[in-house]
């Protein structure tokens, strides 16, 4: 009896069995296994791919990843049963019978292994590998999920999905990057699973024993990443997906969207009435409305007769134009991109080689097939229609594929470049090759300009092509914070360049909760306001004189702040550490910072740490970790490794400085990216650690970058030494300042020299936001209280030199 059952259960899931042969290759191994193969290869010291499959035959996803395995990296041994593979960080043992994997450090410790029993299993097409949970262990990132910051405990799918107005534990959404980062005894590791069939991440949830990532079909392909700490993991990551590039700086600026300014007029006004009012933009979107009947590459002609011309105005006032596309191409006879795409035979199909069509915005549509190369070289011409009017910013929207019903029929096939597959495979990596069409088709048409390109839908390598955005959220405090999560784990998982709708999309904000929404906007990476249709009015000047001096102010704030901004994508663009940092990437082992209170604080770039809290809270609590921070308005001076009480009256957000910080401004930034004016200021912050701080800029709009045109120093402040340094200038690029200003917090003392030269500090107050009306003469929220009452300012021209102050 007993035998029969398991026997009986060995059918229903089956491991991997025993190893029964194996050889080594250049790259790692490959070996032969009772019920499957099993390559091992090593991509660099701290990055292993482990690739089973149940048959010869490989199912790989041929579009995420952009680095090849290394050869001769690693050395072997085998004894006892069991083959160990070692690289200069990590060695990975293999036991033979049955074949289970064990990933531990140079010292012996264990870092990630296989659950003993399951290792690596197969319920019928899915695989699952099990993993022992460690003591302890927490983790992190997986990209656009709802939950907790440790998702200990849950269980996500990734399945590109619309989820109009989703819950604040919701999931799945829009875009998937099987990517988490595991956090225990003092260790982080990565495991990048590189499949895009629908998947399952199991992180202990309804189970005590393991963790898991499954896949329902395909190979179980992934890839473990080991380095110091999470910084070098999402490095690596990085080095195999792709790292973020430089935006163009105008889409780092403030965004006004809206489901749908139109006609020509009403987008004319939004943009006059930034400029009259003196609120910084960068950017119009225009989402579908500016279609004929939602048509993709066409224009209302009565609502928007003369397209050019609006487009021209409008960069007259210094505005960039985003254009809303759909992936859908109406079924229509005498629509030119229908019927080129037609005769081009560029549409996803059903397997009898029908065309599938689903219904969505302009009615039933066929879908270009992304993962043809000739689709996406026909949508780059398709391009041309608006890059050709001096649109440069694209906004990729319904890509999951949406259409209504949202039941998209999983036999429909896609070419993948020749290798045909359904849905199943094709599903989560359609946003992604949208997006890549649209970014490769349009930056060849910008001759040399960079394109800003967003995305709603992505897998995996999105960063690569376009910023990400979550979606249709809800004009609620509880969505306003999930964002923030969002927005961070999107950060884990390789999209520095992540955002929400400021506002809410979906429902009616409220004064308080706009107010707060910009503020934390203005410390998110892309930032935008954007709002549903039929819904009130949501512009910075929407909610009455308070809101807008509130939001003009903290809008200016992040313009003052795009030096300090732009230098840390630079940073993401070669280190793939992101602008909006979860407290987990620096301070991973400090369990405060997983507390649900705090769970949503993140640094802003390397220094500034961002407390969001809610709307209506007046008072709230905030952890600071290690180290000192000044509080950002006033400079009081706070001990970390405690929990601190923060006002946060409608004006005021939490902010905070890391001691030693060196944070570069433009205070004279004013109408947009092009107007950042001819003064930098260099804040530092008196602390006892040394610090570096990597300046950049070029001309914020071409890939002259890449030929040496950039303007880039190391600043180093070294409080043991007295001495803060501007390193001598590297690149070709010349910068507009001309006038230095050192802004010194927390110093004493007022005697400097510069480059040996005596200069004598000045003494002042300073604000970093206006002071805003009285609006209530009894409360103390006025804005006359967000001042710093003295620091030492030092004046200088502003050379390619070295510029060395010393006291
Ligand atoms: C869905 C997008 O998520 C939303 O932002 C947009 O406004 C609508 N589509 C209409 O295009």
């Amino acid at each position: 009896m007993i035998d029969t059952t398991i026997a009986t259960q060995r059918k229903l899931s089956n491991s991997l069995g025993d190893i029964k042969e194996y050889s080594l290759t250049k790259t790692g191994l490959q070996a032969t296994l009772d019920n499957a193969f099993l390559t091992i290869e090593v991509y660099g010291k701290g990055l292993i791919k482990v690739d089973i499959s149940a048959s010869p035959e490989r199912d790989e996803n041929p579009y995420s990843v952009i680095k090849t395995a290394e050869q001769d990296s690693f050395v072997s041994e085998d004894t006892n049963g069991c083959i160990k593979l070692s690289t200069e960080l990590v060695t990975l043992e293999i036991t033979k019978n049955p074949t289970r994997l064990t990933f531990k450090t140079k010292s012996g410790q264990v870092i990630n292994e296989d659950d003993p029993a399951f290792g690596t299993s197969f319920i019928g097409e899915q695989i699952t590998t099990y993993k022992k949970l460690q003591y302890k262990e927490r983790f992190i990132g997986l990209g656009e999920k709802t939950g907790p910051l440790d998702r200990r405990g849950s269980g996500y799918q990734h399945w590109n999905t619309d989820h109009f107005g989703y819950g604040p534990e919701s999931d799945p959404l829009y875009c998937s990057t099987p990517f988490y980062i595991g956090v225990h005894s003092g260790l982080s590791y990565g495991i990048y699973m590189d499949n895009s069939y629908k998947s399952h991440f199991n992180f202990g949830a309804s189970n005590d024993r393991f963790s898991s990532f499954s896949v329902d079909s395909g190979d179980m392909s992934y890839f473990f990443i080991y380095g110091d700490s999470v910084g070098e993991i999402l490095n690596y990551y990085g080095q195999l997906t792709g790292y973020t590039p430089l935006p163009p700086i105008w889409s780092v600026g403030y965004q006004q969207c809206r489901y749908s300014y139109y006609p020509d007029k009403e987008v004319e006004r939004v943009a006059e009435t930034f400029r009259e009012k003196d609120i910084p933009a960068d950017v119009i979107v225009l989402d579908i409305h500016y279609m004929e009947k939602y048509k993709i590459f066409t224009w209302d002609g009565e609502m928007f007769p003369d397209p050019e011309s609006l487009v021209k105005h409008l960069k007259e006032l210094g505005f960039h134009v985003v254009v809303m596309c759909d992936p859908g191409i109406k079924i229509e006879d005498g629509y030119s991109a229908y019927e080129s795409a037609l005769a081009e035979d560029l549409f996803v199909k059903y397997p009898d080689g029908s065309y599938y069509s689903g219904e969505v915005w302009p009615g039933v549509c066929h879908f270009p097939d992304f993962t043809m190369e000739k689709t996406r070289q026909w949508w780059g011409e398709q391009m041309k229609s608006y890059t050709d009017i001096g649109v440069d910013g694209f906004w990729n929207d319904m890509n999951e594929i949406a259409t209504w019903g949202q039941m998209l029929p999983e036999l429909i096939e896609f070419d993948f470049e020749g290798d045909r597959n359904t849905a199943r495979k094709g599903r989560n990596i359609y946003g992604f090759q949208m997006s890549r069409a649209t970014y490769e088709g349009t930056k060849a048409a910008l001759k040399g300009k960079r394109p800003f390109n967003l995305t709603r839908a992505g897998f995996a390598g999105i960063q690569r092509y376009a910023a990400v955005w979550t979606g249709d959220n809800v004009a609620s405090d509880e969505h306003m914070m999930v964002g923030v999560r969002l927005v961070n784990s999107m950060g884990l998982a390789g999209i520095a360049f992540a955002g929400y709708d400021v506002g809410g999309f979906v429902g009616n904000s409220n004064e308080q909760l706009f107010a707060r929404w910009v503020q934390i906007g203005a410390f998110s990476p892309f930032f935008r306001g954007h709002s549903m249709i039929n819904s009130r009015d949501s512009e910075p000047w929407s909610y009455g004189e308070e809101v807008e001096e509130i939001s003009t102010n903290y809008i200016k704030l992040r313009y003052k702040l795009m030096p300090y901004l732009y230098s840390s994508f630079y940073e993401t663009s070669k280190t793939a550490i992101p602008v909006a940092r979860s407290l987990a990437i620096d301070y991973t082992h400090n369990d405060t910072i997983y507390n649900e209170q705090f769970q949503n604080q993140y640094l802003f770039g390397q220094s500034i740490l961002v407390a969001p809290v809610e709307s209506y809270k007046n008072l709230v609590k905030v952890y600071l970790p290690e180290g000192e921070w000044y509080e950002f308005f006033t400079d009081s001076k706070f001990q970390g490794n405690q929990e601190v009480v923060a006002e946060c009256g409608i004006e005021r957000l939490p902010l905070y400085v890391k001691a030693s910080a060196i944070i570069p401004i433009c205070p004279e930034a004013n109408t947009n990216t092009k107007n950042l004016g001819e003064t930098l200021e260099v804040h530092i912050y008196a602390g006892l650690e040394k610090n570096t701080f990597t300046y950049y800029e070029d001309d914020g709009e071409t890939f002259d970058y890449e030929a040496g045109s950039y303007h880039k120093r190391t600043i180093t402040y070294d409080p043991t030494s007295n001495s803060i340094k501007l390193g001598q200038v590297e690149g070709e690029y010349t910068s507009k300042i001309k006038t230095l200003r050192l802004c010194l917090h927390g110093f004493e003392g007022n005697s400097f020299q510069l480059n040996n030269e005596s200069k004598s500090a000045e003494n002042h107050g300073y604000r970093f936001v206006d002071p805003i009306s009285n609006f209530d003469p009894f409360g103390n929220e006025t804005g006359a209280g967000l001042k710093i009452n003295n620091i030492k300012s030092i004046q200088a021209n502003y050379t390619n030199d070295e510029l060395a102050f010393s006291w």
